[in-house]
């Protein structure tokens, strides 16, 4: 017997009441899956999924009314609103799974209970599958500029990760000869660094004793003390923290030094994505265009490569434009220029995001960090087409 923890949770939008008693009563035998409702208006299916927390939508392609079955599942999609969606169609009238609308099966009627416990069950065990708590991602935040907020950037959406429900993060302070982010958190001298990983073996919880506990939430693979000790890490060691860190953590962030070392591409291959932070600054701008061409004769996937403004608002004489057409797209992320904030919350150690959740910069941060970690809707998709 199910357990009611592991019960799959329904809810159905149908108006053809003939359909939703045939549901009905293919669900009275079992516990398996649980029907909250049934909606039969397109228009309530939001405010009700907030309402019931389903783990399932099944809605009826064929639905009529003020809202259609598909713009149910897009309008649901549209409110970051993450969850599988199974749509009920007839043979005649076949769905194409389009990228972005994240339906994860379609259901032809007539169906057996047996089919239809499938497709419940399948789509239930994909989507949790892809669900940020059960996979590990590597982002690094990179620039090939000076002082265009990499650090700040890093530290600041790595909190604002961390503050997402079920997710374990870790940031590593690449910055291997002056590691920023020691300064930054006002870090003891004393305090273990990724030099005290042992280089033969290493072990989970060799890792737990040489991380940071900031008291932001997250966990920090700090850079060496000195200056000259950076060369006592190899690319095979970092290579070997990170592949450790993944076992153990949703979401590693790696903040890196300007200058492309070993170490920077050691990072850089390891990630799932690489966030390159720009500025209406020329020089920002060319060498970021420089660095695509890199990665593209690395043979990085376009979509690895994530372009975040910085300073958005501060064009500083240049024309917007320009920086789109240099860097072939609109940038994926801005964040707005907060010199007061910025540097009171950098100058005592703290995350903004966490000291003024409610400033526009703030917000900026917070939504990048959804965004990042959200099932992708071209994953969902792409798990409904296998
Ligand atoms: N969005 C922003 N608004 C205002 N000041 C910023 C912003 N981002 C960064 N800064 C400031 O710019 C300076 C450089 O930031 P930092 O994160 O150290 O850059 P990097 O790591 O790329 O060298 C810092 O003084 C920081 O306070
Ligand atoms: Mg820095």
């Amino acid at each position: 017997v199910a357990s009611s923890t592991s019960q799959i949770r329904l809810l159905l939008v149908e108006d053809v009441a003939q359909v939703a008693q045939y549901i009905r009563n293919l669900l009275n035998a079992q516990d398996q899956v649980k029907l909250l409702d049934v909606i039969s208006d397109g228009r309530k299916v939001i405010e009700q999924i907030r309402e019931v927390r389903p783990d399932i939508l099944m809605v009826d392609a064929l639905l009529q009314g003020k809202v259609n079955g598909l713009e149910v599942a897009e309008r649901v999609r549209q409110a970051g609103i993450n969850l599988p969606i199974i749509t009920l169609t007839v043979p005649q009238k076949p769905i194409k799974i389009g990228p972005g609308m994240g339906v994860v099966k379609v259901l032809a009627m007539p169906f057996s209970g047996f089919d239809f416990m499938n497709a419940i069950q399948a789509a239930n065990a994909e989507y949790k599958a892809l669900a940020p708590e059960n996979v590990s991602r590597t982002y690094t935040v990179y620039a090939p500029k000076g002082g265009v907020g990499k650090t700040t950037l890093a530290f600041n959406l790595a909190v604002a990760m961390g503050q997402i429900q079920g997710l374990k993060v870790v940031l590593i302070d690449g910055n291997l000869q002056f590691g920023d982010l020691r300064a930054l958190l006002r870090v003891p001298e004393s305090a273990p660094s990724v030099l005290q990983l042992p280089t033969d073996r290493i072990s989970e919880t060799d890792l737990q004793d040489v991380l940071w506990r900031d008291p932001s939430g997250i966990d920090i693979l700090l850079a060496p003390p000195r200056v000259e000790m950076a060369e006592m890490i190899t690319a095979r060691d970092l290579d070997k923290a990170i592949s450790l860190l993944k076992r153990i953590y949703n979401i590693i962030l790696i903040d890196t030094p300007t200058s492309l070392n070993d170490a920077v591409l050691e990072f850089l291959d390891a990630s799932d994505i690489i966030l390159n932070v720009i500025t209406f600054d020329s020089t920002t701008i060319a060498n970021s265009r420089a660095m695509q061409r890199t990665y593209q004769e690395i043979g990085y996937p376009p979509d690895k490569l994530r372009y975040v403004l910085n300073r958005s608002d501060w064009p500083a004489g240049l024309d917007p434009k320009d920086l789109v057409s240099s860097i072939g797209r609109q940038p994926e992320f801005l964040v707005i220029s907060d010199g007061r904030l910025v540097v009171e919350a950098n100058n005592q150690g703290i995350p903004f995001v966490l000291s003024d959740p409610n400033a526009k910069i703030s917000q900026d941060v917070t939504r990048m960090a959804h965004a990042l970690t959200a099932p992708s809707g071209a994953a969902l998709a792409a798990a409904g087409r296998r």
